[in-house]
């Protein structure tokens, strides 16, 4: 049994004033929001420093459809393909029609994206039938656009930045949202803010898996939250591996990016063969959960446990323009893209569903919004197109920003009233249970040790291929762990993290025990195929209830 806050209301040491909105997490998603709304008395609480955000991650880049022939209906039926029959058709639209207007905003804040000819730059990736990726620094988007929007922020008056801030839980009045209880991670006190705007734009959740091309905060503190709260939480089953993953010698990960291949490299298994052709129109630019059921496939066929990312046909000079960070990267590695073949494999990536919202970025809860990676829009089915990411968070922050915008012009004096005194109720019902579990915050939980055995058992069972015995094996991990009552009312970051891990990880395989078809990233062995006519519908999860949406 999941209980529902991680840590007693009644330890909070502190309750902050009132503010009009809270965004949790400093990726594309939560600053531009943020950015948007900084008119208003805003808080951004990030647990990290904002370096650590996926957004700074992301290589490749950020699609739009801003030039001729190109237009967003070819983006939007690319993004439908992709999506395997799950994306909802409103929420691509949406996405697809806003995104060039979205890039005009990011100009405007100073991001610089790659020039070539007096024009911006644009490239393709898997999926992609017309070139619309832009990119800056060659293979850094995500970091030119980070740090834009970073400090963009960091000069906003109204703006509360907190960095190395854990937000625990939110806390819920009557179906509505009331504010957000976390820990400062300095001084280890747990504090309390309210509002009754909350935005949870968190990222993802790559740290439940062994390989993962996320960054070390991505433990699904968001989603998990959210569900403890009441949240709906949809497609949580398709999670998205990335195929070119390169190893380190000091056995790390380093995402090589689809642009490699949008830009002509070539997948070929260990003895050489180019393995994509003749399995897909586009190749080595198929939608990703294709190319990695055909890596899967030639790797077990091969016996090898990689394959080969082939770029020396493309010219140097070209290389060196386009792809600066990952030749730096290899070279450190003693390789060189110019002239040898890279081996890769896939790694978790991108979380394809999330915290169900609808267009306007609202949950079922009141006043409580996600968007970003965190959330389910709907826009990306089955299986994201690549390079979408960054665009949903931009245009979806952008909608969240109208929403509460206009929630905000209704505001009244009651309505902070009402918001403080319904955390003062929390504060005093929770104090009877305040005894329960308590400890000073001294781990006695071998926390390594625990999260080491649930990547190993989430990539052995839950990864690419699944199957019904081994998501009732990792159930049965899952359940077993999730009701130990030392991982709650701890104040201890990796105990925090492992109890919000445990609840995305269950979550998971649940959602992937039901849907007994393989569709997009969500692949079984005993369900090989896609099955419209049962399963051409959502899975989503909302306490202990399961209730299924039809797809459009
Ligand atoms: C990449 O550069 O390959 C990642 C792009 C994405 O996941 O959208």
């Amino acid at each position: 049994m999941i209980p529902r806050y991680l840590i007693n209301p009644s330890y909070a040491i502190k309750t902050y004033p009132y503010s009009d909105c809270i965004i949790i997490g400093s990726g594309i998603a939560g600053l531009s929001t943020a950015i948007r709304l900084s008119k208003h008395n805003i808080k951004v609480l990030t647990k990290s420093s904002p370096s650590d955000s996926t957004t700074w991650y992301a290589q490749g880049g950020i699609a739009a459809a801003i030039k001729r022939p190109d237009e967003w209906k070819k983006h939007y039926e690319d993004t439908l393909i992709a999506g395997q029959g799950l994306s909802d058709k409103k929420a691509v639209e949406i996405l697809v029609k806003n995104a060039p207007s979205m890039i005009e905003k990011l100009i405007e804040i100073g991001t610089k994206f790659d020039i070539a000819e007096g024009e911006i730059s644009l490239t393709t990736e898997g999926g992609h039938s017309h070139a619309r990726v832009l990119h800056a620094g060659g293979d850094a988007t995500g970091e030119e656009i980070e740090k834009k929007l970073v400090s963009f922020t960091r000069e906003l008056e109204h703006v509360n930045f907190r960095a190395d801030y854990f937000v625990l839980d939110i806390l819920t009045s009557s179906g509505s949202c009331i504010g957000v209880i976390g820990i400062d991670l300095s001084s280890r006190t747990i504090e309390i803010h309210p509002s009754s705007n909350v935005l949870i734009a968190s990222g993802g959740i790559g740290q439940i898996y062994e390989l993962s091309t996320n960054p070390p905060i991505s433990t699904g503190d968001g989603v998990a939250m959210a569900y403890r709260a009441g949240a709906e939480i949809m497609d949580i089953e398709f999670v998205q591996f990335h195929p070119t993953v390169f190893r380190t010698n000091d056995d790390k990960l380093f995402l090589i990016s689809e642009a490699l291949r949008g830009e002509g490299a070539y997948l070929r298994d260990c003895t050489g063969n180019r393995f994509m052709t003749g399995k897909h129109p586009r190749e080595e630019l198929a939608p990703r959960d294709i190319v990695v059921k055909e890596m899967i496939k030639t790797m077990d066929k091969s016996g090898c446990d990689f394959v080969y990312l082939d770029a020396t046909h493309i010219p140097e000079s070209h290389l060196k323009i386009r792809f600066p960070n990952i030749i730096f990267k290899l070279k450190e590695n003693g390789l060189d893209l110019t002239k040898d073949l890279i081996k890769v494999s896939p790694a978790e990536h991108y979380l394809n569903g999330g915290i169900r919202t609808g267009y306007d970025g609202r949950t079922n809860i009141e006043g409580l919004y996600s968007c970003g990676e965190t959330a389910a829009t709907g826009a990306h089915g089955a299986n994201r197109l690549a390079s979408n990411s960054l665009m949903e968070g931009l245009v979806y922050g952008w909608k969240i920003y109208q929403d509460i915008e206009d929630r905000l012009k209704l505001k009244t004096g009651k309505e902070e009233k009402r918001v403080l005194s319904g955390v003062k109720d929390i504060i005093k019902e929770s104090a009877k249970t305040s005894g329960m579990g308590r400890t000073s915050g001294e781990a006695k939980l071998d926390i390594l040790t625990l999260v080491s055995s649930l990547r190993n058992m989430m990539s052995r069972k839950v990864g690419i291929l699944r199957n019904k015995s081994g998501l009732e094996e990792a159930r049965e991990f899952v359940q077993f762990h999730i009701g130990n009552e030392n991982l709650y009312n701890k104040a201890d970051k990796d105990i925090v993290e492992f109890a919000n891990m445990l609840t995305v990880a269950n979550l998971i395989v649940k959602s992937a025990a039901i849907r007994e078809e393989s569709r997009g990233t969500h692949m079984r062995f005993d369900f090989p195929d896609k099955d419209d006519k049962n399963w051409k519908k959502h899975i989503i999860l909302k306490k202990d209830k399961v209730s299924f949406k039809k797809a459009d």
